[in-house]
């Protein structure tokens, strides 16, 4: 006779949901949000259908959406209406950010929490990351700006930071100025294994944030690297990141399980544009099955390891679970 009969449970829905090793909460999805600069704006962005971009004095439009689906974590991304080569907009007491985030914060107080995306390539009108000397983006020259925009989105009444450049030492240097800043108790997720990726093409289309020369190779990691997040995962750990980030998501799903085994802090990963639209549109096309895709994908992500899911799909995901379908 047969011993090993691994069937045995897998025989009903009951079972399957028994011995399910991945449980998913919707206490760990952020949702992405795009504020634009000016008044009245509610305005589609084609290459990530489904997502918009909001001015702040709309803003409440996709936080009660947000909230109705039990979403109440976003990370912010700001299009500034002016750009300039050292990106003031990103730092403005008055820029976009800083506005939309005191908007939400008047409406909303505590019951939504406030992240955001720490970088420059939105404001910037050559689109790098950085400070440019030559035609090169200096670090060192970055850093005071970083830790400038990163305390200026706190003063607003952001609850965390999520710095997005890939400059080293950010993260010592915006946790100092916080600290100074008596911003102690604001923790900071660090985007710490973040590759050059062709799968942020539809964000760039959205945040209007693509390089005018050249790429970010130069400040982004290179795709066939593995120890090298490790690396990158325990300098930020160091510096005194409080979650590590993983992006993308779906083509990284090694990186994700390596970096939740070499450090015990929470591990975030963040499901980009581009996973998004293919996806989505690839549904649209009748070329599979839209949902069930985005499940399958979803768990895969918390399988190797993720605590935390920044996705565009997190209202969906969050339904997903409740129906009982993933989680
Ligand atoms: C940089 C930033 C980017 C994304 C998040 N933060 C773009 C980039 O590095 O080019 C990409 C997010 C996505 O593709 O969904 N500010």
């Amino acid at each position: 006779s047969m011993m090993n009969r691994g069937r045995r449970t897998r025989r009903n829905e009951n079972v399957r949901r028994m011995v399910r090793e991945t449980r998913l909460s919707k206490d760990s999805l952020i949702y992405p949000l795009f504020l634009e600069e000016g008044s009245d704006i509610k305005a589609h962005i084609d290459a990530m259908p489904g997502q918009y971009r909001y001015s702040p004095d709309r803003v409440h439009e996709i936080i009660d959406e947000c909230l109705e689906h039990g979403i109440n974590k976003v990370i912010l991304f700001g299009i500034p209406a002016s750009k300039d080569s050292v990106g003031t907009q990103a730092y403005d007491e008055d820029a976009i950010v800083q506005s939309g985030i005191r908007k939400i914060k008047e409406e909303y107080g505590d019951d939504i929490y406030v992240v955001t995306d720490v970088c420059m390539c939105e404001y910037t009108d050559h689109g790098h990351c950085g400070i440019l000397n030559d035609k090169e983006v200096d670090n060192d020259l970055t850093l005071p700006y970083l830790a400038k925009i990163a305390l200026s989105h706190v003063e607003a009444g952001a609850d965390m930071v999520a710095p997005s450049d890939m400059m080293d030492g950010r993260i010592d240097k915006i946790r100092k100025s916080l600290d100074e800043a008596g911003y102690n108790n604001i923790p900071i997720m660090s985007y710490a294994a973040k590759y050059a990726s062709a799968f942020y093409g539809p964000f760039r289309d959205a945040a209007d944030s693509a390089p005018s020369f050249g790429d970010r190779r130069a400040y982004q990691m290179d795709y066939h690297n593995r120890r090298e997040a490790i690396k990158e995962s325990l300098f930020d750990a160091n510096e005194g990141a409080d979650i590590l980030m993983v992006k993308p998501a779906l083509s990284y799903l090694d990186i994700i399980r390596d970096v939740k085994e070499c450090t015990n802090l929470p591990v975030a990963a963040y499901s980009v544009s581009g996973e998004y639209s293919m996806i989505k549109n690839a549904g649209k096309a009748g070329l599979l099955d839209e949902y069930k895709t985005m499940c399958e994908s979803t768990v895969s992500i918390y399988r190797a390891g993720a605590d935390i899911l920044l996705t565009y799909y997190a209202m969906e995901i969050a339904d997903a679970i409740k129906r009982g379908d993933i989680g």
